[in-house]
Protein backbone atom coordinates (compact mmCIF):
# COMPACT_ATOMS: atom_id res chain seq x y z
CA UNK A 1 0.00 0.00 0.00
CA UNK A 2 1.34 3.59 -0.68
CA UNK A 3 1.90 5.65 2.09
CA UNK A 4 1.32 8.87 1.18
CA UNK A 5 3.53 11.99 2.92
CA UNK A 6 1.54 14.20 5.23
CA UNK A 7 2.06 17.15 7.38
CA UNK A 8 2.42 14.48 9.91
CA UNK A 9 6.07 13.89 8.44
CA UNK A 10 7.03 17.55 8.10
CA UNK A 11 10.20 18.37 10.07
CA UNK A 12 9.83 22.24 8.34
CA UNK A 13 13.02 22.49 6.71
CA UNK A 14 12.36 22.73 3.22
CA UNK A 15 15.47 20.91 1.88
CA UNK A 16 14.83 17.95 4.25
CA UNK A 17 10.89 18.00 3.70
CA UNK A 18 11.81 17.94 0.10
CA UNK A 19 14.49 14.74 0.26
CA UNK A 20 11.83 12.93 2.74
CA UNK A 21 8.94 13.74 -0.45
CA UNK A 22 11.06 12.23 -3.13
CA UNK A 23 12.06 9.28 -0.59
CA UNK A 24 8.28 8.68 -0.33
CA UNK A 25 8.05 8.66 -4.30
CA UNK A 26 10.79 6.37 -4.94
CA UNK A 27 8.75 3.56 -2.22
CA UNK A 28 5.74 4.02 -3.66
CA UNK A 29 6.95 3.41 -7.42
CA UNK A 30 8.48 0.34 -6.34
CA UNK A 31 4.93 -0.60 -4.75
CA UNK A 32 2.95 0.19 -7.66
CA UNK A 33 5.48 -1.63 -9.47
CA UNK A 34 5.37 -4.28 -7.22
CA UNK A 35 1.51 -4.87 -7.91
CA UNK A 36 2.26 -4.58 -11.47
CA UNK A 37 4.41 -7.40 -10.83
CA UNK A 38 7.49 -5.77 -11.81
CA UNK A 39 8.70 -5.11 -8.68
CA UNK A 40 11.89 -7.03 -8.81
CA UNK A 41 13.27 -5.29 -11.77
CA UNK A 42 13.21 -1.89 -9.58
CA UNK A 43 14.12 -2.70 -6.73
CA UNK A 44 18.00 -2.67 -7.74
CA UNK A 45 17.29 0.53 -9.05
CA UNK A 46 15.66 1.83 -5.41
CA UNK A 47 18.86 0.47 -3.87
CA UNK A 48 21.17 2.04 -6.16
CA UNK A 49 19.05 5.55 -5.13
CA UNK A 50 19.26 4.97 -1.45
CA UNK A 51 23.18 4.25 -1.34
CA UNK A 52 23.55 8.03 -2.65
CA UNK A 53 20.40 9.50 -1.00
CA UNK A 54 21.47 7.79 2.75
CA UNK A 55 25.03 10.02 2.21
CA UNK A 56 24.16 13.44 1.17
CA UNK A 57 20.72 13.32 3.34
CA UNK A 58 22.18 11.99 6.52
CA UNK A 59 24.55 14.76 6.32
CA UNK A 60 21.98 17.31 5.54
CA UNK A 61 20.38 16.53 8.66
CA UNK A 62 23.46 15.72 10.69
CA UNK A 63 24.93 19.33 10.33
CA UNK A 64 21.91 20.76 11.03
CA UNK A 65 21.89 19.01 14.68
CA UNK A 66 25.33 19.97 14.61
CA UNK A 67 24.94 23.44 14.05
CA UNK A 68 22.41 24.03 16.32
CA UNK A 69 24.06 21.51 19.07
CA UNK A 70 20.65 19.29 19.44
CA UNK A 71 20.88 16.90 22.03
CA UNK A 72 19.42 14.16 20.51
CA UNK A 73 22.03 14.14 17.78
CA UNK A 74 23.88 10.89 19.13
CA UNK A 75 20.76 8.87 19.04
CA UNK A 76 19.52 10.65 15.89
CA UNK A 77 23.00 9.71 14.14
CA UNK A 78 22.89 6.14 15.02
CA UNK A 79 19.36 5.36 13.78
CA UNK A 80 21.33 6.33 9.99
CA UNK A 81 24.47 4.28 10.86
CA UNK A 82 21.70 1.32 11.41
CA UNK A 83 19.59 2.12 8.18
CA UNK A 84 22.78 2.56 6.04
CA UNK A 85 24.16 -0.86 7.73
CA UNK A 86 20.26 -2.32 6.69
CA UNK A 87 20.96 -0.79 2.69
CA UNK A 88 24.29 -2.45 3.05
CA UNK A 89 23.30 -5.85 3.55
CA UNK A 90 20.39 -5.40 1.04
CA UNK A 91 22.67 -4.30 -1.29
CA UNK A 92 25.24 -7.44 -0.91
CA UNK A 93 21.95 -10.04 -0.62
CA UNK A 94 21.56 -8.34 -4.62
CA UNK A 95 24.98 -8.95 -5.34
CA UNK A 96 24.61 -12.30 -4.41
CA UNK A 97 21.42 -13.66 -4.94
CA UNK A 98 20.11 -11.22 -7.46
CA UNK A 99 16.80 -9.32 -7.66
CA UNK A 100 14.93 -12.31 -5.65
CA UNK A 101 11.31 -12.46 -4.11
CA UNK A 102 12.73 -12.25 -0.63
CA UNK A 103 15.53 -8.98 -1.38
CA UNK A 104 12.10 -7.25 -2.39
CA UNK A 105 10.12 -7.96 0.85
CA UNK A 106 13.12 -7.07 2.85
CA UNK A 107 13.69 -3.88 0.84
CA UNK A 108 10.11 -2.98 1.51
CA UNK A 109 9.95 -3.55 5.16
CA UNK A 110 12.94 -1.74 5.78
CA UNK A 111 11.97 1.44 3.88
CA UNK A 112 8.59 1.34 5.32
CA UNK A 113 9.77 1.41 8.58
CA UNK A 114 12.11 4.07 8.45
CA UNK A 115 9.39 6.17 6.84
CA UNK A 116 7.03 5.57 9.46
CA UNK A 117 9.37 5.25 12.48
CA UNK A 118 12.38 7.30 11.36
CA UNK A 119 10.59 10.58 9.72
CA UNK A 120 7.78 10.24 11.65
CA UNK A 121 9.32 10.22 15.22
CA UNK A 122 12.91 10.67 15.17
CA UNK A 123 12.77 13.57 11.80
CA UNK A 124 10.16 15.34 13.23
CA UNK A 125 11.76 15.78 16.76
CA UNK A 126 14.23 17.35 15.36
CA UNK A 127 12.11 19.53 13.50
CA UNK A 128 10.11 19.94 16.65
CA UNK A 129 13.66 21.32 18.27
CA UNK A 130 14.50 23.02 15.27
CA UNK A 131 11.40 25.01 15.58
CA UNK A 132 12.30 26.14 18.99
CA UNK A 133 15.17 27.84 17.86
CA UNK A 134 13.84 29.99 15.56
FE1 LIG B 1 17.13 11.48 10.24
Amino acid sequence: MAVLWTQDYAVGVDLIDRQHQELFRRFNSLIEACKERKGREQVAGLLDFLGGYVISHFQEEESLMAAHQYPGAAAHSSEHRDFAGQLRELRSHLDVEGASFNLLIETNESVLRWLIQHIRKTDTALGAFLQTRR
